[in-house]
């Protein structure tokens, strides 16, 4: 199905939330294992505009379609992270955008862009190089859709569930237009499907990585994907990847998991704790 970029832009808007109850969470504040899943998502939607302006410094930027999606995609990734900041603002949690940017600096980050930017050492350009980063956005997208609507069931806070079924359905868009890219471009071209498959094979890892410590991507990890639930959702993602042209049985979010010890058969705490309530 063809993506339609012009209604895309044309309909880009902010996340809504103004509509909902927010005094809900002082009346039904979240537990701390949850705020610090939301901070991480948070840090992640407002450093999207770093991952943008990387990008601007590639073959991608050209393309006048890419570059019409890129704008609107960074502003609606901008205000899911304003909305994420303004419920860890009601438990008193504040995001201070500078001490993101320290934090990164002390990490070590540099650019997320990295393994894709390898690709031009190999020679990788034009539609070739876009492929490669549509297949890379396509995995990234498709996790943070599957990311939200877990939350939003494990957590079952109402007005937080709402809040990232709204986010999610902006991110099955940006998955709409990644994939669809994707598919179409590698489909072009058997070189990009053996540098896409390596890439995302070799240096794909949870979003977030490196922008967060290793300790804070596991627990975010372990806290959404663990259980079989959970090893159920990620093995959906890997599907939707191994369908692109060339990925096929690539399993990159399970491997990734399993290197980080998040063992997907076992029970989630999260999932105990329901089970005891609801007997
Ligand atoms: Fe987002
Ligand atoms: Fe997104």
């Amino acid at each position: 199905m063809a993506f339609d970029i012009d209604r895309f832009t044309a309909n880009s808007t902010a996340v809504a939330w103004g509509d909902l109850d927010f005094g809900e969470f002082d009346r039904n504040p979240l537990p701390p294992e949850s705020l610090r899943v939301l901070r991480y998502m948070c840090d992640v939607e407002y450093h999207t505009v770093c991952y943008l302006r990387d990008l601007l410094t590639t073959p991608s930027h050209r393309e006048p379609e890419i570059g019409s999606f890129m704008t609107m995609w960074n502003r609606e990734e901008f205000w899911h992270g304003e909305a994420l900041a303004a419920v860890l603002g009601k438990h008193g949690i504040s995001v201070d955008f500078d001490e993101l940017k320290a934090t990164r600096v002390k990490l070590g980050w540099k650019d997320r862009l990295d393994p894709i930017k390898q690709s031009l050492l190999g020679g990788l350009v034009g539609n070739d190089f876009v492929a490669v980063h549509m297949a890379w956005g396509a995995a990234n997208e498709w996790s943070a859709n599957a990311a939200y609507l877990r939350m939003a069931r494990l957590e079952g806070h109402p007005v937080l569930a709402e809040l990232l079924k709204r986010i999610a359905a902006q991110e099955t868009k940006h998955v709409a237009f990644y994939a669809t890219q994707a598919r179409e471009r590698l489909a072009k071209s058997k070189k990009a499907q053996v540098i896409a498959r390596f890439a995302l094979n070799k240096f794909w890892a949870p979003v977030g990585s490196g922008i967060s410590s290793d300790e804070e991507v596991t627990h975010v990890m372990g806290h959404l994907f663990r259980g079989a639930d959970g090893r159920k959702v990620i093995r959906e993602i890997d599907s939707h990847i191994a369908k692109l042209p060339g990925m096929q049985g690539l399993t990159i979010v399970e491997n990734a998991l399993e290197k980080r010890g998040i063992t997907t058969d076992a029970p989630s705490e999260l999932h105990a704790d329901m089970e005891r309530v609801s007997v």
